[in-house]
């Protein structure tokens, strides 16, 4: 194995191993007989790897500021196999409106437990949060303040979204805490939400919410957040967001969860009140690392450059569309280097290219190819361009997989129509 590959085995989850024939071990199953059983595009989940990360992010926050809850954000991976295993591992849950709702729920997650975001929620989302019972609902707007004073009969607690005016090094389009965002309220229109609240009967305000953007990589932005967040005023609870970006290539040196934590607990200290409860929100690096795509080559087109081709792409991951995601890949049995070609999808766009200038041992027609850290807002982005099926996601744990969600077949594709 040569150093690339040790590099590469680094971004798989913990504990993959290449077998003495070279092809690689997740969970203990091999890629080629998850391909063989489950087909090509899979998703591929090591659930121990994912149980692992929920308790480390649930042991580094409940050991810094033991008023906590991590609050996993499902749009990261909206499966009800992994809301199941979060609701089994006593994580929260926010859902970003309806649909995540019904999946959370379906997935065993209390509703108490949930908090619902959302920078245009309707009076569907709204109504069926209260119905179910969420415990925290952010409010964004002063419209949401509108709607829940005419939908909630009880009592309902919210937080209110501020825009911490925090500009992190991160693609613009997941950038959230600049001034300017589309999300949440400016420092003088949170103050005039908080005072309308606090005389409302229905709504009970817990606190404030506050998040930067996802994929940063330094904690320090984050961290900063809890200090515009205090600047609000005294409150119960302080949701802190999401944001930790994750190691997708061999260039990113993301912090440790543990390192991360201990940025947002210490900036805690120094500036929320010490009774305090805080809620942080990880969603993709939660469940990034554990996931990989399990493709498989259908051409091989060289030249300059040489355009390998595999049976998924854009249908199945669009981080690289929208943000210009990096990845890096192998072919599954011969993990290393060799040429440098372009991975791309078979989807009818040129920007349907999954990786440029990825180096792959010699590949050939029908190779596997994996691409590690897909586990975090591919599954939830996979569409069906070009009439591409929905591919499977399969749980491997201790030498046994099994598909929890299915691949989607040409009759789902037609199951919609009305005439
Ligand atoms: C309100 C909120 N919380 C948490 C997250 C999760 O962020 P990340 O996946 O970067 O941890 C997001 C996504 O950007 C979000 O919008």
């Amino acid at each position: 194995m040569n150093p690339g590959a040790a590099d590469l085995l680094g971004l798989f989850p913990p504990g993959t191993l290449l077998a003495d024939d070279g092809t690689l071990v997740v969970a203990g199953c091999r890629l080629d007989e998850l391909a063989d059983e489950f087909g090509t595009p899979a998703y591929i989940v090591d659930e121990t790897a994912l149980r692992e990360r929920a308790r480390e992010f649930a042991g580094a926050l409940s050991g810094g500021w033991p008023s906590s809850r991590v609050v996993f954000a499902s749009k990261s991976f909206p499966c009800t196999a992994v809301y199941r295993v979060m609701a089994q591992e006593g994580l929260g849950v926010d859902v970003a409106g309806a649909g995540e709702l019904v999946l959370a729920l379906a997935g065993g997650v209390p509703a108490r437990d949930m908090v619902m975001h959302g920078n245009a929620k309707s009076d569907t989302d709204l109504s069926m949060a209260v119905e179910a019972g969420v415990g925290t609902i952010v409010v964004d707007n002063f419209d949401d303040i509108d709607r829940l004073e005419r939908l909630v009969t009880g009592e309902q607690g919210v937080l209110v979204r501020l825009i911490p005016g925090i500009t992190a090094d991160t693609h613009a389009a997941i950038a959230t805490g600049h001034d300017g965002s589309k999300f949440g309220l400016s420092p003088a229109d949170a103050r005039r939400a908080v005072e309308r609240l606090r005389g409302s009967d229905r709504l009970r305000l817990d606190g404030v919410h506050v998040h930067v953007g996802s994929q940063i990589l330094d904690a320090e932005p984050l961290a900063r957040a809890a200090q515009a967040a205090a600047a609000l005023g005294d409150f119960d609870v302080y949701d802190l967001g999401g944001g930790l970006g994750v190691r997708y290539t061999y260039t990113e040196h993301p912090p440790t969860v543990a390192q991360y934590v201990g940025a947002l607990t210490e900036a805690a200290r120094e500036h929320l009140p010490s009774g305090s409860r805080i809620l942080i929100e990880p969603g993709r690096s939660m469940v990034a690392r554990a996931g990989l795509t399990l493709y498989r080559v259908l051409t091989v087109k060289r030249g300059e450059p040489t355009f390998v081709a595999v049976d998924g792409g854009m249908g199945d991951n669009l981080e690289v569309s929208l943000y210009g995601q990096r990845f890096e890949a192998t072919i599954a049995n011969r993990v290393g280097g060799g040429d440098v070609v372009d991975l791309v999808g078979r989807h009818c766009e040129s920007g349907d290219r999954l990786i440029a200038g990825v180096e792959l041992d010699d590949p050939q027609v029908g190779d596997l190819i994996a691409v590690p850290v897909t586990g975090a807002y591919c599954m939830t982005m996979a569409n069906n361009y070009n009439g591409a099926l929905r591919p499977p996601v399969v749980f491997c744990s201790g030498g046994t997989a099994r598909a929890v969600q299915r691949r989607e077949t040409y009759d789902d594709l037609l199951r919609r129509d009305l005439a």
